[in-house]
């Protein structure tokens, strides 16, 4: 079977620097909804880790770049912090000393032979623009987020041609997520329906003017919205099981990648607001048409997918609003998980490319994929961790197959992520990297390369033939 790959193929990594700078009173930055996060609880969770000094990287970046050149990057995907440019959000001006470090951080790269891709908006909402106007429940907020955008773009369009408008967008308008991804919470007496469509729509809306501004901006440059799919599957072969897992994707990723993709709300979303009572009848979608035809690539970040048992028959609105906000999805018993219950499922994976491609036939590009472990400094000089590799090379294996066998057209792959950093829940021992972050002395974070940093760069080497 043929295993290559295009020697273009974009190799990499990416993180959200939110949860890997620290740094965080340097360059007169301002507060963002990451530093303020309530955590709940993960499963598993442990400790919180210190968001103050994170992986510091925010002095370490030149180590950790370094480094990334050295397992064979061809692009790494970071985000600008928000707060760093737009302190309090509302600023008529960027913040000069926030440019300057991402110009380090971007001509370091370059230097280096690395595409740059960039993401937006990555849990950096200015904490400000969340207090006070409740985030992107204000459509007040898309102006600020606008004018951070053309000014982030104005100033590195000649040396960063890939954009991300907005990470994982499909999580904004879910409550437990909505506060780290659009800077919102649901008001009391707010129905779920109703904040759920209100951030949708000002999140899209916002998105899709970014990408019709950064085309009007830089012509050349590779624009691209983002979501994450976590495919849901019957949990026994039932179809009550079979139709709620069908609820839950076409709530969960298919309404997203409809108005993104084809500008459009699908069939099935316009029947949920009439029957749940919501207004729409004076949105504009002008602005996400124009945007699916602009946006260049989809970016998708995969990890798991979940499986759902439902007994309620999907017969009236109730009984629908009921499985999607109400009944759970939980990890698949009859594969292996992660400790945090991620169900690890690399035919999936091949699953969601081929329905994604097919459904929306933009080019694909995977910029985020990858496994949190537990992962201890022993004595040893390096980290063992096995189990992450053998994660990876099924999940590349896959896509490898999405490509070759199925005709998927893929652009690239990041692994989530290069080093160790915070994950969404503030946790240090959620362990993500290829290489290792050891706690802070005399004011370094040692790097030390896990063994998948080393088979990762044969990999890269070898354009994927080695999986
Ligand atoms: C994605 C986010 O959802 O998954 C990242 O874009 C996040 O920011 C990653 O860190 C892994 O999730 P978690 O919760 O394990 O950090």
């Amino acid at each position: 079977m043929k295993k290559e790959l295009k020697s273009n193929f974009l190799w990499g990594g990416a993180i959200s620097n939110v949860q890997a700078e620290g740094g965080i009173l340097e360059g007169n930055r301002g507060e963002n909804v990451y530093d303020q996060l309530q955590v709940v609880p993960e499963f598993g969770q442990t400790s919180q880790g210190n968001t103050n000094i994170a992986s510091n990287h925010y002095f370490q970046f030149k180590e950790d770049i370094d480094l990334m050149k050295k397992m064979g990057f061809r692009a790494y995907r970071l985000s600008i912090e928000w707060s760093r440019i737009h302190p309090k959000g509302d600023e008529e001006t960027p913040n000069e000393d926030g440019l300057k470090y991402y110009d380090e951080m971007i001509n370091y790269l370059l230097k280096n032979n690395i595409e740059p891709i960039v993401s937006l908006v990555h849990f950096d909402m200015p904490a400000f623009l969340s207090k006070k106007y409740n985030g992107f429940l204000n459509p007040k907020v898309i102006s600020f987020y606008l004018r951070h955008v053309e000014q982030v773009v104005t100033h590195f369009k000649n040396r960063v041609t890939y954009w991300i408008t907005y990470n994982e967008i499909n999580t904004a308008p879910f409550d437990n997520m909505s506060y780290l991804v659009a800077g919102s919470k649901r008001p009391s007496g707010m129905s779920k329906m109703q904040f759920f469509h209100d951030i949708f729509y000002n999140t899209e809306r916002a998105s899709s003017l970014a990408i019709n501004r950064i085309r009007e901006l830089s012509p050349k440059a590779k624009i691209s919205g983002m979501i994450t799919v976590n495919e849901v599957h019957a949990k026994r072969n039932n179809s009550l099981d079979r139709f709620a897992a069908h609820l839950k994707n076409e709530f969960n990723v298919t309404l997203f990648g409809d108005l993104m993709c084809k500008g459009y709300y699908s069939a099935f979303y316009t029947k949920f607001l009439d029957l749940n009572g919501i207004d729409y009848s004076n949105d504009d979608l002008s602005v996400n048409k124009i945007a699916a035809e602009n946006m260049d690539f989809l970016s998708v970040s995969c990890y798991q997918t979940r499986v759902i048992e439902s007994n309620v028959s999907p017969t009236d609105i109730k009984q629908i609003n009921k499985i999607i906000f109400e009944v759970p999805d939980e990890p698949n018993p009859e594969l292996g998980a992660s400790h945090w219950g991620w169900t690890i499922d690399p035919i999936g994976f091949r699953e969601e490319l081929n329905q994604l491609y097919n459904q929306y036939k933009k080019p694909l590009f995977v910029v985020e994929n990858g496994i949190g472990l537990q992962e201890g400094k022993t004595t040893e000089e390096t980290i063992n961790d096995y189990p992450r590799i053998e994660y990876h090379k099924k999940y590349i294996k896959n896509m490898m197959d999405a490509i070759n066998l199925d005709g998927v057209d893929v652009l690239g792959y990041l692994i989530w992520s290069p080093i160790d950093i915070l994950s969404s829940h503030k946790e240090m021992k959620k362990r993500y990297g290829f290489i290792y972050i050891s706690p802070m002395q005399n004011k370094k974070m040692k790097r030390i390369p896990k063994k998948s940093f080393f088979w990762y760069q044969k990999l890269i080497k070898e354009n994927g033939a080695i999986v």
